[in-house]
């Protein structure tokens, strides 16, 4: 079964966790696109959505979605985001799509966060996917030999500039066995806006879609 397939079963679960008169959080990506175009055909009436993203705000618009500032809600009922890598801990490495920043904002809002993905996401440890960190582009240099001292290759994505203006370095840490420590240390260098480490707010759920239908994984409460 095609990845996509995999992502649009995983996403058109999460739409059973959608409640009327939510605040919704919406986050970026392939597999979110699927969550969009189901929430739109479902017809849920919600209190109001918030976008990670330019772009998902823009499929949210035409949707006639009631979409809304984070500044303009007192928090976020339920997140619904996809990743590029999720570990059994629930923990995560996103920003693949370059929105690493407003996604863990949405995320740390949020009461519940809903991981949703294709099987080949998951992965026993972090780091194959090279971990994405969002820079302001006068530290760029700066913070490219600071990471190289935490122990990372980090490479600028080419051409790419956030929705915050800022650029993105991919760097390669092998295998990380303390995403939380790792999501600490970067994020604590200076120029560092954010890192696409999502440890310390992990996913409380994951949905993973399957070629045999959804896996769904929460964690024991504590
Ligand atoms: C966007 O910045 C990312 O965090 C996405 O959530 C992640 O890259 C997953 O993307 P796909 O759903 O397109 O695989």
């Amino acid at each position: 079964m095609a990845n996509d397939d995999q992502k649009r079963r995983a996403a058109e679960r999460a739409l059973n966790r959608v409640r009327p008169g939510m605040v919704l959080g919406v986050g970026t990506g392939s597999t979110v696109n699927h969550f969009i175009d189901a929430l739109g055909r479902s017809g849920e009436r919600l209190e109001a959505v918030v976008a990670s993203s330019e772009a998902t705000a823009r499929r949210l618009r035409a949707l006639d979605l009631p979409l809304t500032d984070l500044n303009q809600v007192p928090g976020i009922d339920l997140y619904v985001d996809g990743a590029d890598e999720v570990n059994a801990h629930l923990q995560l490495i996103k920003g693949g799509g370059g929105a690493l920043t407003r996604e863990k904002i949405c995320a740390v809002a949020a009461r519940e966060f809903i991981c949703i993905v294709d099987a080949a996401k998951r992965v026993p440890v972090l780091g194959a996917f090279r971990v994405p960190v969002e820079v302001l582009p006068m530290a760029q240099s700066l913070t490219a030999r600071a990471l190289m001292k935490l122990g990372g290759m980090p490479e600028l994505r080419i051409g790419a500039t956030t929705d915050n203006g800022n650029v993105l370095l991919d760097v390669d840490f092998g295998h990380i066995l303390d995403p939380l420590g790792l999501e600490r240390a970067v994020k604590s260098l200076t120029g560092v806006v954010e890192v696409g480490i999502f440890a310390t707010r992990r996913a409380d759920r994951l949905l993973v879609g399957t070629a045999a239908g959804v896996e769904e994984v929460t964690l024991p409460a504590g």
